[in-house]
Formats: structure tokens, sequence, C-alpha cells
């Protein structure tokens, strides 16, 4: 197993202080999730700031929290209460985590989240660099973080070229990132600053295309920036590898606007949510709808909803029916359109009501 080569040369804390100084004047401190050390509010804002924007999350955040204000509420809440708020966001494994994670802290914790990143990462949907993110920004623990957008300072700051698909290499940059910290004597003041000023580095400056190196306040340390090639890192051999599935979807609606949803069972893509019928072809829909209605059918134009690791290829068919009488062939119940903002759909099926 090689060593990645690690050649930066500061004196130890150095570069936390740089990154300190730095975000104190050009980080972001205005964030509706920032100047508080309420772990559920930090603990909510990076769960949404996974995989979604923050121009996308401040709304659902400010929702989430208006509706749900303390894990104690969100413990209490339904499932489908918490998919609801999240609906639109995608990635509702992360709903559900979310709701676990508070009913295990109201359960095992007292209703108070843990303090150390160690204790936090064995809770629900909690990851390593998520418990560090909590407990130093709320509590000043001396902890990395590592998630993407900090591996791409982390890596061009030490020149660190190790394949991170490989575990070992991983690790190492785990350790190579604990190494950068503020000293153990000024954690205590500056954890909190330097883990936000790490993500603001990665957000703003040190971007995955087009670095701006000239604003970077580790510029003259930074080993990429020397070489001239920052974009070079970080070094991941192993591609995501891509699927696809067709699905044919049956979009039943009265004239009144009513559809037809069923829940969608767990495991399984949108586990949870509220859901027009599914089927793997277009004979299984139409074996599913009874005779009288065949001839209704009408296909909606096919489009491709991405996921992750895969491509959605949905078929829609419509089918318009006289009255809201229980489509019995189907497990399902019918929604009006006054109760749709409040549940929990998958964002395509969103948007095709949004058609009308
Ligand atoms: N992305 C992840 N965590 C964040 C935070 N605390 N502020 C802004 N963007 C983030």
């Amino acid at each position: 197993m090689s060593a990645a080569a690690i050649r930066v040369a500061t004196a130890p804390g150095a570069l936390a202080g740089q990154v300190v100084a730095w975000q104190a004047v050009h980080g972001r401190n205005s964030l509706p999730w920032q100047n508080t050390q309420d772990p559920y509010l930090v603990w909510l804002s990076e769960i949404m700031l996974q995989q979604t924007q923050v121009a996308t999350v401040r709304s659902y955040f400010a929702r989430f929290v208006a509706q749900l204000p303390t894990v104690q509420a969100l413990a209490e809440a339904s499932l489908d209460e918490v998919l609801g708020l999240w609906s639109g966001l995608g990635y509702y494994s992360r709903a559900r985590n979310l709701h676990r994670c508070a009913q295990d802290v109201v359960r095992l914790h007292g209703g108070v989240f843990p303090r150390t990143a160690e204790v936090l990462v064995t809770l629900p949907g909690i990851g390593r660099s998520t418990a560090a993110a909590i407990s130093s920004l709320c509590f000043g623990e001396r902890v990395a973080i590592l998630d993407a957008n900090v591996k791409r300072v982390v890596t061009r700051v030490l020149g660190f070229d190790g394949d991170l698909a490989q575990a070992s290499q991983e690790r190492q940059l785990w350790a190579a990132a604990t190494d950068l910290l503020p000293l153990p004597a000024t954690a205590a003041q500056s954890m909190a600053r330097y883990t936000q000023g790490m993500m603001d580095l990665g957000a703003t400056v040190c971007l995955p295309k087009k670095p701006l190196c000239l604003g970077c306040p580790v510029q003259t340390v930074c080993v990429a920036c020397a070489d001239g090639d920052p974009q070079r890192y970080p070094v991941r051999s192993r591609k995501l590898k891509r699927s696809s599935q067709s699905i044919w979807l049956l979009w039943v609606q009265t004239p009144d606007g009513a559809v037809w949803l069923a829940t969608r069972p767990t495991p399984g893509v949108w586990a949870g949510l509220h859901c027009f019928p599914l089927f793997d072809d277009e004979a299984a829909l139409r074996a599913a709808v009874p005779a009288q209605w065949q001839a209704s059918l009408q296909p909606h134009p096919v489009f491709t909803h991405v996921l992750t690791h895969k491509d959605l290829h949905l078929h829609p068919w419509r089918l318009a029916v006289d009255a809201a009488a229980p489509f019995a062939v189907l497990e399902g119940r019918w929604v009006q359109a006054a109760q749709w903002p409040a549940l929990g759909l998958p964002a395509p099926i969103r948007k095709l009501l949004a058609l009308g």
C-alpha cells in the first residue's frame, strides 16, 4: 500500500489560524443556521446541506423549524409529516433517518444531543464528517470534518494524491486533516470558525473547476497552487457506476382533480412517499386497468429523472375517470389537490401534477 505524498511545510496550527482569520472577514456568517449553538438546528441544516444547495435549503429549513422547532417535536411527528416537509429536497432516506435520529435522541439521550462526535456518529444518518461538524460548531470539539468540499481543500493544500477510492488513503486523509486542526490550546475558541472556514473555502474559493487561488488565505502554502494544477485533486479512480430503469406510471385523475396515490413500499425507490401506481412495463400497467377504461388510457411524453446512481426513464399514462369511486383494482386512495402540498411526493410526481 503506497503512502500518498504529503508535502506541506507549515508550522502546526498556522494554516488553521489563517483559515480562522479569513473566515471572520470573508466567510459566510449570517446563514439561518449560524449564530446558534443549538445542535438541533445545526444537525438539521447539516443533513439538509449534504446533497442540496444553500439557496434551496434556506426555505426548507425555515419551514421545517417553524413547524417542528425542537428535537422532541420532530420525534413526536409522524413520518408522513416529516416526508411532507422534505418533499422536493430529494434523497428521502435523509428524512427517514432524521426522524429515527430524533426518536433516538429522545429515547436514548433524554432529548439532549450528545456533545462529542464519537457519540453523535452512533445515531442514524450521522456520518463521521457530520458528527464532527455538529460537535465542533456547537461545542468547540477539536475534530476534523471531511465532506466533499473540505476533501478538495485538504488534498490540494497538502498535495495529497492518494486514491480516495481506497479506504487506506481515505483514512490517511482523515489523519492529515486532523493534523491541520487548530492547536489544542486554542481549539475551544476557534473550532467553530475553523470548521465553517474550511466549508466556506471549499464552497466559495477552492472550487472544483476554476479555483479562485488569488483570494485564498492559504495560497502561499498550498502545494496544488504552487504546482499550478489544483484541478488534479482530489484523486479518485473509481467512477460511479450508473444504472438506468424504466418505470410506467398510472396517473388516474377525476374531473375535480383528485389523483389515485399509493404509499411506496420500503425498501425501494421513493420508499414511504405517496406515488402513482408504478409498473415495470406497459403490459403490466394495462393489465391493472379495468376493461371499460382501456380506451381512455393516454400516453404522456416520456421523461428522465436523474437519481445519484440511476437514471429513471418515466413513462406516465393518463387515465381520466368519471368520479372518485374506489379504484378497487389497485392499492391506494384518492387524494385531492388541496392535500398535495403537505404530502411527501417524489419530485417527478410533483412535476407532473403541476402540469395539471
Ligand atoms: N454545507 C455543509 N455545511 C454547511 C454549513 N454549515 N454552511 C454552509 N454550507 C454548508
